[in-house]
């Protein structure tokens, strides 16, 4: 927290209230942020993130309190998720309220809502009074940011405002679980692992083969890098790297602390524990796109807590890419 802090978000806030974009930090990644009652803001949103309007975006807000503004109402479910895991990664999918445009829900008759742990988003929620729509703040397809930095590289002036907050210290997305129809299942791997949820409901999430569908946005090919990508076992990166080796491709490696790497390029070790590994995993594969390599063999950590979240983003980098990717 600076000094300059108080004016800052009081600028973020103006902004905000005539539609303009700005960006802020959360505990995941960065948001960029809109008036999400606004639907002129929203359109200006999806343009900027060249995202197909289908593609619903997240309403954040700043306490468990203001729910019931943008939800039509609340099971009994999510209301026991909500104070167990809120502020924090965890998004909940819940009956759309009738002052959330249909522009923020790409059409859909639900709403994902999420209060986000991190004193700037907080102060800016506050402030603000009001829902704030935001996706992170990278173009459609490309790798999340988890700098101010990288907002500012993706985005330049196409956003009015970066909030600085720091490295993000989850490093990568909320959890989503959809609690609409009576039960709860979960859309997308994150930040508060499907262990701790599971622990608080007392029985395991549902988790079905629809959820490519049922969570729009979620494409085969999404966190893409420049480079390709393959996922990798430790046993087997010295014969996956040879033939790119012997072919004289930039090579890079991300691997845990202590994997046994074979002569490449440019080498990145990360934590070996899951939470530790994903902090770092997005920031590890911009430095490795910024070293100008063309392959990245990545060594993935267990599928335990976040590590399923990590195993999830991994394989949307490893999917055959498809147009939409390359922004
Ligand atoms: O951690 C996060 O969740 C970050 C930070 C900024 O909060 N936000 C984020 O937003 O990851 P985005 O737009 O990149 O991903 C939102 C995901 C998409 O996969 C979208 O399909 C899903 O949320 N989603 C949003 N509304 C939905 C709905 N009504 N039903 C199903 N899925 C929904
Ligand atoms: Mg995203």
């Amino acid at each position: 927290m600076t000094a300059t802090e108080p004016s800052l978000i009081a600028e973020a806030v103006a902004i905000l209230a005539r539609g303009g974009l700005v960006a802020f930090p959360t505990e995941t990644v960065y948001g960029l942020g809109a008036d999400a009652r606004n639907p002129a803001a929203i359109q200006r949103l999806f343009a900027v993130k060249r995202r197909p309007t289908e593609h619903p975006l997240i309403v954040h807000i700043g306490s468990l309190s203001e729910l019931s503004d943008v939800a039509r109402h609340v099971p009994e479910l999510a209301r026991r998720l909500a104070a167990r895991f809120w502020p924090g990664p965890l998004t909940l999918i819940l009956p759309r309220g009738e002052r959330v445009p249909l522009d923020v829900t790409g059409g859909q008759d639900t709403v994902a809502v999420r209060v986000p742990q991190h004193p700037l988003a907080l102060a800016l929620l506050a402030r603000f009074g009001a829902g704030i729509a935001a996706p992170s703040a990278n173009r459609f397809g490309a790798v999340s940011p988890t700098r101010a930095e990288h907002v500012r590289r993706d985005l330049g002036g196409d956003v009015d405002l970066v909030l600085d907050g720091g490295a993000c210290e989850v490093g990568l997305e909320s959890t989503i679980v959809d609690v609409s129809r009576g039960y709860a299942q979960l859309l997308r791997p994150g930040g508060v692992s499907v262990e701790a949820i599971e622990a608080e409901l007392g029985e395991p999430l549902e988790r079905d083969a629809e959820i490519v569908v049922r969570a729009p946005g979620q494409l085969a090919s999404h966190y893409a890098t420049r480079a390709e990508l393959f996922v990798v076992s430790p046993a087997e990166l010295e014969s996956r790297a040879a033939p790119h080796l012997a072919r004289g491709a930039r090579l890079g490696v991300l691997a845990p602390a202590g994997t046994a790497i074979p002569e490449v390029h440019a080498r990145l070790f990360v934590a070996p524990d899951p939470a530790g590994y994903a902090r770092a995993l997005y920031e590890s594969l911009r430095a490795l796109d910024d070293q100008g390599v063309e392959v990245i063999l990545v060594v993935a950590p267990s599928k335990q807590g976040l590590g399923l979240a990590v195993a999830d983003r991994l394989s949307r980098s490893a999917a055959p890419r498809g147009e939409t990717s390359s922004g």
